[in-house]
C-alpha cells in the first residue's frame, strides 16, 4: 500500500514497502523487500517529485489527491526515469493535463523514448529556481547517479534535498518514516552497501562530483527514493558516501571459491585459517555457488584484499565464478589488491581462466597464482603459504 506522511509544514513523503518482488531489476535478490518513495510539497504551487513502481500506480493518483485536496498538480519534477520511480508519469499526465514537466535535456530524450511526445515540458539547467510559494527549488544535475539523466532537487526554506538514487538502501521500512527511529545506522549499513556497491557503485567518480556540489549546501534532510527519510544521521551518511565513492578501505579479505566436491572449499578454508592465526581480522569466505554475488561485492567493496578460487570446469573457470568475475569487472571495483587460486584433477584450467580475466581487467596480484592437482592435504595446501604471506604484506 502506498502511505503519505507529513514530513513537515507543505512537505510529504509517499511510500511503499514492496515485500513481494524477489529480485531487483530482476537479478538481484531482495530478501527484506525494498522501499519506493516519492515526495509532494504543497504550497501556493503544488509540486510532485517522481512518481512510484507501477505495481502501486493504482494508488498513487488517489494518494495524491489525499494530500493536495482538489488543488491541481502544478508541476512534476522528474529526477530519474528508471521504471521503479517514473513508472506512473503517463497517469499523472492523465489527470493533471495542465502539470508542467521538469527535468533535464537528457530526462526528456530518455522520457520521449518512453512515452512519445509529450507537452508541457520545462528543460532546467544546473542552479536553476522554481517559486512554490514558502518554498523554492533549486535544481542540481547530477548524471551518472544511477543513470545519466539523474538529478536532484535543493528545497531552500527546510534545507531539504530530494536526492532521486542517492543516499538510498536495499529494505522495505519497518515503519521508521525518518533515520532518527533507527537505533543507529549501523540498522541497514549493509543495505545501504549493498544498494550503493551494486546500483551506483560503477559511477563512483560521478558520485564523488555530485559530493562536491552538495558540500556547498547546508543540507539537513535528505529525501531519496528508496529507505528511510535521513535527518539524524547526515554527517555520517555523507562520510559513508566519501569513502565507498573513494572505494577506500580500511582492511580486510574477501575469499571466493567455486568447489564441486570440496577440494578447493579446502584450499579457501587453509587460506582462511592461516590468515586468521596470524591476526588478520575481517577475513570473509564465500561460495559462489551458495553466496548471490550482491552480497560477496558488498564485501569486496568493504575490503581491502579479493582472493578468487576456483575448481577446473571443463578446462576453465567455474561458471558460478565466471558469473561473479563478470559482475566485479561490471561495477568497476577498483584499488583492490587480489590473488587466485585454484585446484583441478588432471590438467587443471580454474586458475589459467582466472588469470585471464584478471589480466583483461588489470586487476594487481599480489603474487604468483596457486594451484593443486587432485584432492589437498595439508602438505600440497602449502603451495598457498606464498600467497598467504603475500596478502599480509598488502593488508
Ligand atoms: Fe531506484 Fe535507478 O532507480
Amino acid at each position: 500500500m502506498l502511505f503519505s506522511q507529513k514530513l513537515s509544514d507543505g512537505i510529504y513523503m509517499l511510500r511503499a514497502n514492496d515485500r513481494r518482488t524477489q529480485l531487483f531489476e530482476n537479478h538481484i535478490p531482495l530478501p527484506s523487500g525494498v522501499a519506493y518513495n516519492c515526495y509532494i510539497i504543497n504550497d501556493e504551487k503544488t509540486a510532485l517529485f517522481d512518481t512510484i513502481h507501477s505495481s502501486f500506480g493504482d494508488e498513487l493518483l488517489d494518494t495524491i489527491k489525499q494530500v493536495i485536496g482538489d488543488k491541481s498538480l502544478d508541476y512534476l519534477v522528474i529526477h530519474h526515469l528508471e521504471p521503479d520511480h517514473s513508472g506512473e508519469i503517463k497517469s499523472v499526465i492523465a489527470q493533471y493535463p495542465s502539470v508542467e514537466i521538469y527535468g533535464n535535456k537528457k530526462t526528456f530524450e530518455i522520457l520521449k523514448s518512453y512515452l512519445g511526445e509529450v507537452a508541457n515540458l520545462v528543460e532546467i539547467k544546473d542552479g536553476d529556481t522554481l517559486e512554490l510559494g514558502e518554498h523554492s527549488l533549486q535544481f542540481v544535475l547530477t548524471p551518472w547517479i544511477h543513470w545519466p539523466e539523474t538529478m536532484m532537487t535543493f528545497e531552500t526554506k527546510t534545507s531539504t534535498l530530494f536526492s532521486a538514487d542517492a543516499f538510498g538502501s536495499f529494505g522495505a521500512v519497518d515503519g521508521a518514516l525518518m533515520d532518527e527511529q533507527l537505533t543507529s545506522i549501523k540498522d541497514i549499513e549493509d543495505e545501504m552497501l549493498r544498494y550503493y556497491s551494486n546500483i551506483v557503485g560503477k559511477y563512483s567518480m560521478m558520485v564523488s562530483k555530485a559530493l562536491t556540489k552538495l558540500s556547498a549546501m547546508d543540507i539537513k534532510r535528505i529525501c531519496p527514493v528508496h529507505g528511510v527519510v535521513w535527518s539524524k544521521y547526515i554527517t555520517e551518511l555523507l562520510s559513508l558516501y566519501q569513502k565507498w565513492s573513494a572505494q577506500s578501505v580500511d582492511g580486510g579479505v574477501v575469499i571466493a571459491f567455486a568447489s564441486m566436491y570440496g577440494f578447493n572449499e579446502s584450499m579457501a578454508d587453509y587460506i582462511a585459517i592461516s590468515l586468521a592465526n596470524r591476526g588478520v581480522k575481517g577475513v570473509k569466505v564465500f561460495d559462489v555457488s551458495k553466496s548471490d554475488p550482491s552480497y560477496i561485492l558488498t564485501e569486496v567493496w568493504r575490503s581491502r584484499v579479493v582472493l578468487l578460487g576456483s575448481c577446473a570446469y571443463n578446462g576453465g573457470v567455474f561458471t558460478s565464478m565466471e558469473t561473479l568475475c563478470n559482475i566485479l569487472s561490471h561495477c568497476a571495483v577498483k584499488g583492490k589488491s587480489w590473488g587466485i587460486f585454484g585446484t583441478g584433477s588432471w590438467n587443471g584450467g580454474g586458475v589459467k581462466g582466472l588469470v585471464a580475466i584478471a589480466e583483461g581487467n588489470k586487476w594487481e596480484c599480489v603474487s604468483e597464482p596457486v594451484e593443486i592437482i587432485g584432492k589437498p592435504n595439508i602438505e600440497k595446501l602449502k603451495v598457498a603459504d606464498a600467497l598467504i604471506e603475500a596478502v599480509i604484506s598488502a593488508l
